[in-house]
């Protein structure tokens, strides 16, 4: 079979490390592009489906977070070109349903549009056997081969180690506030969990010019970036009640709007009762599918609500060339979230760190 050599960190047992081989990769048909990855961020959704069974068939490619150079291109490819610096993005859509015709790509009806069929050989294998990428991507590769609709090119300007954040963590959490939110001057912000994500979400309030922008972490360093990402105040809340805190600094009045950025019920509840009446909540952070948040009702008799949020409401060809603009103008602050920069070899390593509570992204990168 023709195709390409590569190699990849594979989960081949949930829990187990993952292991480095040399994979294959299947040359691309007419909707695909084959990148050379130069940067892959270790996001926290890498740990969680490392860990526990959320239907990924494995082998399992982890990884979502890359940027890289195009090195092939399928026959029906437009407005990518090889050579290009692109971005790699995990919100798969079909391009055409009436989701992504009406603007929200991230609520396709039909994102198996991006992945090959049943009845086409796979991506990526191993000895014959495929390898699952995940969210369509599996970017802890120096090589990977990912549907058009994915890629996004950028400016050669924005260095790929801060690049390839553009594609989860940037989008996710600055997303939230711009996007899904759509935070404006004038509102009062509150972000419950400032790592890789939250982080983001605070920078977004920043953007859009927000009155309020209070962090809560339980972890002092995440609060020292948070306030140079724009936090006006922060609340460590392993010292004590912080939604007090938060009623203290709003005059009593509480927030418009809360970003709960780490997915658990007692974080929900934080954000839900520092909101002010009529106030939203944002859920970001991710758990199982099954798992139940329980939310007393007394948010509801004032009007309160909670979001989804999915992938930060990003339109990729739309939202990422502007983030990485924000980026060139010193506006969107990259280079503060990027904690290490490792090898694929110490791909584990980098797991771990976020299990141990580590602060902003772990960065892979190659050579
Ligand atoms: N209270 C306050 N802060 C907390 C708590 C808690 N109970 N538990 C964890 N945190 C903080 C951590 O100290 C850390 O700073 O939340 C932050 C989580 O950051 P990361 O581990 O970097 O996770 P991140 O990649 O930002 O993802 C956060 O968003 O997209 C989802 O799947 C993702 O559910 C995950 C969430
Ligand atoms: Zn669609
Ligand atoms: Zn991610």
């Amino acid at each position: 079979m023709p195709g390409v050599e590569a190699v990849g960190a594979v989960l081949r047992e949930l829990g187990a490390p993952l292991v480095v081989e040399s994979i294959q990769l299947d040359e691309v048909t007419s909707h695909e592009v084959r990148v050379r990855v130069h940067a892959s961020g270790v996001c926290r959704s890498d740990l969680t489906v490392a860990h526990a069974d959320h239907g990924f068939p494995l082998p399992l490619m982890l990884g979502h977070e890359i940027a890289g150079t195009v090195e092939a291109i399928g026959s029906a490819v437009r407005g990518i070109a090889v050579g290009d610096h692109v971005v790699a993005c995990p919100v798969n859509h079909c391009g055409r349903c009436a989701r992504c015709r009406n603007g929200q790509p991230f609520l396709c009806h039909d994102h198996h549009a991006t992945a090959r069929t049943s009845e086409q050989a796979s991506r990526v294998s191993v000895a014959g056997e495929s390898v699952t990428q995940f969210i369509g991507i599996g970017g802890f590769a120096d090589r990977v081969v990912l549907h058009e609709n994915l890629v996004v090119p950028i400016p050669h300007e924005v260095p790929f180690d801060v690049a390839c954040l553009l594609g989860c963590g940037v989008s996710t959490g600055l997303g939230a506030v711009l996007n899904t939110a759509g935070v404006t001057h004038g509102d009062t912000v509150v972000v419950v969990g400032c790592g890789g994500v939250g982080l983001n979400a605070v920078q977004g309030a920043r953007i859009a010019g927000a009155r309020r922008i209070i962090a809560i972490d339980l972890n002092d360093e995440a609060l020292r970036l948070a306030t140079e990402l724009g936090a006006t105040d922060v609340i460590n809340s392993s010292y004590g009640d912080p939604v007090a805190e938060v009623k203290r600094v709003t005059n009593g009045l509480g927030v418009t709007h809360a970003f709960e950025i780490i997915g658990r019920p007692e974080t929900l509840e934080i954000a839900l009762a520092s909101l002010g009446k009529g106030g939203s909540a944002y859920l970001v952070g991710v758990q199982k599918p099954d798992a139940i948040l329980g939310i007393p009702f007394r948010h509801f008799f004032d009007q309160k609500s909670v979001h989804g949020v999915a992938m930060g409401s990003t339109i990729p060809q739309i939202h990422i060339p502007e983030y990485a603009e924000l980026y060139l103008q010193g506006r969107l602050r990259l280079d503060e979230l990027v904690a290490n920069r490792i090898t694929l070899a110490e791909v584990n390593e980098g797991l771990d760190r976020l299990r141990t509570g580590g602060v902003a992204r772990s960065v892979i990168l190659f050579e």
